[in-house]
């Protein structure tokens, strides 16, 4: 099963000019959404894994049902002012300004195997504040997995030194 076939090109959305890769589709479709799990816990076989972390809102699709798959825990990573408890934080740079992403205090222990999983991989600020965040918080990242690369943006460059994988590559 070709995953690609299940993500839809939308122009000019969310502005003018740029296209999007919309993965609803792929959500939508019973087999494609098992695919997508399998090959997302294919990617981590053989690893033990204490926690995965998602980052909202789009890694909160496949973010809890690969932790669920492979027993390990999931750990919400969500804009500011969402979660409850006392959080670290982590500022990133966005095109224009920065913007911060947090994580409760207690969700990583040291010393914990992590997995970070988002929908897509961009620039790749993203994915690199949330990095941070579990290094400071004592986690050890084991590799980051994504649904989609857009490999024309280099993220992969924000994260050198890292193991990433992608289920589909544009
Ligand atoms: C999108 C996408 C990734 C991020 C990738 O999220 O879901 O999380 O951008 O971009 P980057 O590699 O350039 O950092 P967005 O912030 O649009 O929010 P959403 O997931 O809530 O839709
Ligand atoms: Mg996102």
């Amino acid at each position: 099963m070709n995953l690609k076939e299940f993500i839809r090109d939308v122009q000019d959305f969310p502005k003018p000019g740029i296209g999007f890769k919309d993965i609803t589709p792929l959500l939508l479709n019973p087999q494609a959404l098992q695919e997508g799990l399998n090959q997302f816990v294919k990617l981590v076989e053989g690893k033990k894994l204490d926690k995965v972390v998602s980052m909202e809102s789009r890694g909160f699709f496949f973010g809890p049902l690969i932790a669920n798959a492979i027993g390990a825990g999931f750990v919400p990573v969500r804009k500011p002012n969402k979660l409850p408890y006392e959080t670290i934080q982590q500022e990133y740079a966005l095109e224009y300004g920065t913007d911060i992403l947090e994580m409760h205090v207690d969700a990583i222990q040291k010393g914990d195997k992590v997995l970070i999983h988002d929908d897509v991989l961009a620039t790749g600020g993203t994915a690199e504040a949330v990095v941070k965040m579990v290094e400071k918080a004592g986690g050890e990242v084991v590799q980051l997995d994504f649904l989609i690369d857009l490999t024309f943006l280099n993220g992969k460059e924000k994260l050198e030194g890292y193991t990433i994988n992608s289920l589909i590559k544009y």
